[in-house]
């Protein structure tokens, strides 16, 4: 396993689309770090984390749940489905991952019901097809809007709270009721009693884990113990900074103040992205391969949606879209990964800025209209054939390989110090090991 320089409290995040491969960086990373808090984000996330011959999805649970010792926490940021939790909980616990002491979950978590599923799905079913997010149907975004909004909203202290729970549950239940009657055509009402049972059940079986994270987190902090921060989705789906509205619902740029702890406890961030560009559900996607050598990635990066199963959209690296990503973002190191699966092309292609009718656009538009049809620019690089997974240091990868990471390095400003030649855990490179 690569030994991994002492990095101080630490934040990852994705600079793409999602699915960067954050989970492995995490998972990588996990050995020096006695806590991993997951601040945005819910059952959305799919992160997953080959230990051993096993391969592990994980959605709620931060990435450090696989590792003995070291305490997962999942920030008030968040948002809980509690009976999709307890599932990924009691699946990992058949395959032999413990978990009970080594699990908090933040009070201040907002709380995933029926309702925003199904407006999920209800919304996406009416929607045009040029106005389909192509969400993952998990109510990701009717609860953050609910959370916004303030008047609709259950958190997770509010289970503990039963007569007030039930009185709150029934008005919630026959406001989206009517909603849904009259919006969506639902003719059945949200049973209220049954969910607030359903709710007060998943509340005793939450009990042990629930507590004030940031409290905790401010005592882990001050006794010297090392955090890393693990960030879902990545920063082009962010709410505020991404491809709006084809973003989710919650910030995934930078350091999250969903952590509930301040900015000035990280240390260094590290920037996760893959050597080529994915994307899954909708929205715009300029470097985007409808030809052979998008299936070429996908098949060979087994490029297909850990929460939803869903083809993800292959395209070449975006150095437009990942430029904005570093500038919002801030990381100080990269980490890119799957540069194996590009072995084998006869060139690389990087974007490196988009052509708008007569304007030659550097920086990323704000508008999704735009974004859509803009026409990649690309700087072409020679491939390599040689297979680069068992590589471990950076002398062995091919010399265009090489060229291709301080292509990119060079690009972004920010040095790639982790490069990830295949799946496995050990299938990576320490640039400076
Ligand atoms: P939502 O987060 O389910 O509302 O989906 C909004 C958009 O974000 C859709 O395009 C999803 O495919 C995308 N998305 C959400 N979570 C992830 C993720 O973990 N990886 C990649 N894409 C995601």
């Amino acid at each position: 396993m690569a030994r991994v320089r002492d990095l101080g409290n630490t934040c990852v995040v994705g600079l793409q689309w999602g699915d960067e491969g954050k989970g492995k960086i995490v998972d990588l990373l996990v050995q020096q770090f006695g806590v991993v808090v997951r601040f945005a984000g819910g059952a959305n996330a799919g992160h997953t984390v080959v230990a051993g011959n096993e391969k592990f999805a994980l959605h709620q649970l931060p990435s450090g749940i696989l590792r003995p010792g070291v305490l997962n926490v999942i920030g008030g940021g968040a948002v809980v489905d509690p009976g999709a939790l307890l599932g990924e909980m009691q699946s990992l616990g058949a395959r032999g991952v413990t978990i009970g002491e080594n699990l908090r979950i933040s009070d201040r978590a907002h709380l995933v019901f029926p309702w925003h599923r199904r407006e999920d799905v209800a919304a996406e079913r009416v929607a045009q097809v040029a106005d389909k997010l192509g969400t993952t149907s998990r109510g990701i975004g009717p609860c953050y809007a609910d959370k916004v909004a303030r008047r609709w909203a259950i958190r997770v202290c509010d289970l503990y709270r039963p007569t007030a729970l039930r009185a709150r549950v029934a008005q919630v239940a026959a406001y989206k009721s009517a909603l849904f009657r009259a919006v969506f055509e639902r003719p059945e009402p949200f049973d209220s009693g049954a969910i607030a049972d359903e709710y007060l059940a998943f509340a005793e079986q939450l009990r042990p884990f629930v507590c004030d994270t940031t409290a905790l987190l401010s005592r882990v902090l001050a006794e010297g113990r090392r955090v890393l921060f693990e960030g879902a989705q990545g920063c082009l789906l962010d709410v505020d900074h991404g491809t709006y509205p084809f973003v989710t619902s919650s910030n995934a740029v930078g350091f999250g103040v969903g952590a509930g702890v301040p900015a000035s406890a990280v240390n260094s961030l590290i920037g996760v992205l893959k050597a080529y560009t994915t994307r899954v559900g909708s929205g715009p996607f300029p470097t985007e391969l409808l030809d052979a050598t998008g299936d070429t990635i996908r098949e060979r990066g087994g490029e297909y949606g850990t929460t939803t199963g869903r083809p993800r959209r292959c395209g070449w690296f975006d150095a437009v879209a990942a430029s904005h990503a570093v500038r919002v973002s801030g990381p100080t190191e990269l980490a890119l990964l799957h540069l194996d699966t590009l072995s084998g092309l006869s060139e690389v292609k990087a974007c490196v800025a988009y052509r708008s009718g007569v304007d030659l656009l550097t920086d990323f538009p704000a508008d999704a209209q735009t974004l859509s049809e803009v026409r990649a620019v690309y700087e072409t690089l020679p491939g390599w054939s040689e297979d680069v997974s068992d590589c471990r240091r950076l002398h062995e990868l091919p010399a265009n390989a090489r060229g291709y990471l301080d292509f990119i390095s060079g690009r972004l400003g920010v040095p790639v110090r982790i490069v990830g030649v295949g799946p496995d855990r050990d299938q990576i490179i320490m640039v400076d090991a």
